[in-house]
């Protein structure tokens, strides 16, 4: 019986259905070589479920999540539905609306540097040597989905002394939460270079405080084999820029996650290149951590191969099919070592002629996935 593999695919906004294409390519081809078919089913995502339904997360979408084998989402959001009026809806409540229907607590987001874009990244190439990491990002707790509301007459809050409004976040964690997450990154570690930072902001805040101990807890109880280490989110937003070659895994509440993803990505030359997978107990979602770039979107010059790299994790957690998610990984690292590249990873020494668009990068991919050599 042919072994079929069910993906829905959320293409999204912006330079979203750009890269989206490309995946779909590269699904292709990766199929026809391991004799595996991959049957995409599009849904509607963000800011054009919105358009098109009123509501950035249809109830068709999620079903169609649900159904599948695995997600993949390219981006979403765009000046177009910018808001700050709450009663309006916003693509990125479409987002985390998904993460919380199919749980996905777990956030992976491996930052590893290409050899051929040492040059493409802004620190100076030696601190560089040694990096490879995995961020651990909470995904379904915490600053993002707390209490959250506008009061409006509170007195005294306008800026003249009157009455006015006042707006708050809260960040929630239970135990169980900070549990889960926290095991996710020993069980990645020890498959690793044994070693999780624990970021947190336990000088200030109390869910860090109970984080704290209860990322120790289990560590004493369970992971006494890995070293954990303690790091305050400020300093990690500086060690990461001093040196990032000190990170293993790097375990943390969903904003500061947020953050120090974007912080890293630059490490590997361009948040284009960063790929993340969302875990959970059901179906797995994929995507690029960078967002839909409206700045770029319909010029066709956007860098696929964050959403590439996506795909692999796919093939890698959902899939097990590490065999191809290898050769993937080595038909992207030949493309970049032939010279080919996007705007975003060009440097002083990418020739013109090899400075491409989204889809003669992902055409290359794929011949180099078809052809290795
Ligand atoms: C990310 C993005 C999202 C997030 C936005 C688009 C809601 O920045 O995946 O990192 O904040 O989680
Ligand atoms: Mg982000």
């Amino acid at each position: 019986m042919a072994d079929v593999k069910r993906i829905c695919l959320l293409p999204g906004d912006g330079i979203g259905p750009e890269i989206a294409a490309e995946a779909v390519k590269l699904l292709e081809a990766v199929g026809e070589q391991e004799g595996v078919t991959f049957e995409l089913t599009e849904a509607l995502l963000g800011g054009i479920a919105i358009d098109e339904t009123g509501s950035p997360l249809p109830d068709e979408t999620l079903a169609a999540a649900h159904a599948a084998d695995a997600v993949l989402l390219a981006a979403i959001g765009g000046p177009k539905w910018d808001t700050t009026d709450p009663a309006r809806p916003r693509p990125e409540q479409g987002l985390l609306g998904i993460r919380k229907a199919l749980g996905l607590y777990a956030n992976l987001r491996p930052v590893r540097i290409f050899e051929p874009l040492r040059d493409a990244s802004t620190l100076k190439p030696e601190f560089l040597e040694g990096v490879d990491m995995l961020i651990v990002r909470e995904l379904t707790g915490g600053l993002y989905f707390g209490e959250s509301a506008r009061e409006a007459d509170v007195d005294g809050a306008s800026a003249d002394g009157s009455a006015g409004m006042l707006a708050y976040d809260t960040m929630v964690y239970t135990e169980a939460e900070i549990e889960r997450i926290a095991r996710v990154a020993f069980d990645a570690a020890r498959k690793r270079r044994g070693r999780v930072h624990s970021v947190d902001k336990a000088n200030v805040l109390e869910s860090s405080r109970l984080w704290r101990e209860v990322v120790h807890r289990l560590h004493a109880a369970e992971y006494s084999d890995v070293e954990l280490l303690d790091q305050l989110v400020d300093n990690t937003a500086m060690q990461l820029v001093r040196m990032p070659a000190q990170f293993d895994v790097i375990v943390t509440e969903n904003m500061f996650g947020d953050i120090l993803s974007d912080e890293a990505s630059m490490l590997t030359g361009s948040l284009g290149m960063l790929a993340s997978a969302s875990l959970g107990d059901g179906t797995a979602l994929y995507e690029p951590s960078h967002g839909s770039a409206p700045d770029i979107a319909g010029q066709g010059i956007a860098n696929p191969l964050a959403m590439l790299l996506s795909v692999e994790l796919m093939l890698r957690y959902s899939f097990g099919m590490d065999a191809a998610a290898d050769r993937l990984a080595a038909a992207i690292e030949a493309t970049l070592a032939e010279g080919w590249r996007t705007r975003d990873i060009a440097d002083a020494w990418t020739l013109p002629q090899r400075t491409v668009g989204t889809s003669a990068m992902g055409d290359l991919v794929v011949e180099r996935l078809r052809a290795p050599r």
